[in-house]
């Protein structure tokens, strides 16, 4: 075999050789390990042409792999540019031009994203001949410290979390004791990417009182070795006591509600009680009352009646009843119809009397009676008494007498209720006779009204 052509068939070998290990394409090198770029920075994209100098008729180009789609980033043709750059590159993207002699034909990305993390291609062409080589981009970020936030407590323990944004590639978050070890604590790290492309992660850690106090918190970047820490002290009698007496506290507070509720609910009970009790007892005492009904009928002349007291007369035209009233209970009840001024009640005769038409003012010490004056309501007995601001709202009273207790009592029949009761005295007289006496209105209105056979109880 001719030695020359044993030669032809083993160039092409040895260029072979020869580009595998300056990449691909022969006279082209690029590095064979990515080229790391920092986000916000620039990076240079390198390419080197091997024969030098090279001819003054060539032409670069430099293109994005995307994923499925190959996006233009610089060109260069010796006068003007072959195609435009992608938007993604324009005004990034530069050469430099005093070294293509020297066959540099690198690229200097300016302000890396995130975005341009991938493959480049670095294609090289001298009229008829083309070479490429492959330059591989990765990107990096080292963004805010952690900031870690001592978070309300749960039940007994407390809560931290760590949060910290502005990484890439996501980072690695941990939590570390005091002595720098990674705490064993399952946790879940979430991550968020920013419109940015930037990740921000986040994880919170439960400590338990009497754990270790000094944490620390820290982000991790891999790709860059490079971390960021923040550390927590959380004073040894801080995590303790805070719950001891925040329990304490809370136990006091509801002890004292609890008593609060139960005192106030007595004390409501009481009253409602009390209020109840009363309105029952008055409705029994008035059906009670009321069961001693009596016909009284009313002499039709009326008599003057001194109603006030020795500093204050007051003379009042009465109508007394025909008979006496008997022994024991009685009731009997008035209508007031529109008077506005009114008196009624009982007279008694005493044994200087010849009769009950002789009443006149010198026996109001023998009177007892309910009167209403100017919307005022006053008992006169012994001396007069304000008894209610407002006498309105009364259409008919119930006089009810009980001799034997010495007592009169006035109920409000619409209500069933106690207007007014009064002690008798008649201590000094204990045989005298009653008769029940209404004011004579000026509209003659007031007027006895039969009430309705007892109910038997
Ligand atoms: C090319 O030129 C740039 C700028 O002078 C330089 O930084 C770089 O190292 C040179 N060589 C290569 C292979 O990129």
């Amino acid at each position: 075999m001719d030695s020359r052509l044993w030669w032809l068939a083993v160039l092409p070998v040895l260029a072979f050789r020869r580009g595998s290990h300056l990449a691909a394409g022969g006279f082209l090198s690029a590095p064979k390990t990515s080229v790391l770029g920092i986000i916000g920075d620039r990076v240079l994209l390198p390419c080197q042409v091997g024969s030098v100098p090279i001819p003054e008729d060539f032409s670069i180009r430099w293109t994005f792999h995307g994923q499925s789609q190959r996006i233009p980033v610089s060109s260069y043709d010796g006068k003007d540019r072959r195609e435009e750059p992608d938007e993604r590159y324009q005004g990034r993207a530069e050469f430099f031009h005093r070294d293509f002699r020297a066959g540099n034909v690198s690229l200097l990305l300016r302000n890396v994203q995130s975005s341009d993390q991938g493959s480049y291609s670095c294609e090289v062409s001298f009229q008829d001949v083309s070479r490429e080589v492959l330059v591989e981009l990765e990107v990096a970020a080292i963004g805010e410290a952690p900031s870690v936030i001592l978070r309300s407590p749960e039940k007994q323990d407390l809560g931290l979390s760590c949060r910290a944004s502005g990484w890439f590639p996501r980072p690695e978050l941990l939590w570390l004791d005091r002595h720098g070890k990674v705490r064993r604590e399952s946790m879940t790290t979430t991550a968020t990417v920013t419109p940015g492309g930037l990740f921000s992660v986040e994880a919170s850690l439960r400590i338990q009182p009497g754990s270790d106090l000094e944490i620390s918190c820290r982000i991790l970047n891999r790709r860059l070795s490079a971390s960021r820490e923040s550390r927590i002290r959380i004073h040894d009698v801080f995590l303790p006591s805070i719950s001891q007496w925040l329990r304490i506290f809370l136990a006091v507070l509801f002890l004292n509600m609890a008593l609060i509720s139960v005192v106030f609910c007595q004390i409501r009970a009481k009253i409602q009680f009390k209020k109840r009790f009363g309105q029952m007892k008055a409705e029994l005492d008035f059906w009670e009352a009321r069961s001693h009904a009596v016909p009284v009928a009313l002499d039709p002349e009326a008599r003057p009646l001194d109603l006030g007291d020795a500093q204050d007369p007051l003379q009042v035209p009465v109508l007394v009843a025909r008979d006496a009233l008997g022994a024991g209970k009685c009731y009997w009840e008035v209508e007031l119809g529109r008077e506005r001024d009114w008196a009624l009640g009982v007279l008694r005769d005493g044994p200087s009397l010849a009769g009950p038409h002789s009443w006149d003012s010198r026996h109001s010490r023998h009177c007892w009676a309910l009167r209403a004056s100017q919307g005022q309501l006053f008992s006169s007995g012994s001396g007069s008494r304000l008894l209610r601001e407002q006498s309105r709202g009364l259409s008919a009273l119930g006089v009810f007498l009980d001799s034997e207790e010495e007592r009169l009592e006035f109920y409000d029949v619409e209500q069933r209720d106690l207007v007014a009761g009064m002690s008798l005295g008649a201590g000094e007289d204990p045989s005298g006779k009653f008769f029940p006496f209404v004011s004579q209105g000026e509209e003659g209105t007031l007027r006895i009204r039969s009430v309705p056979m007892p109910v038997p109880l």
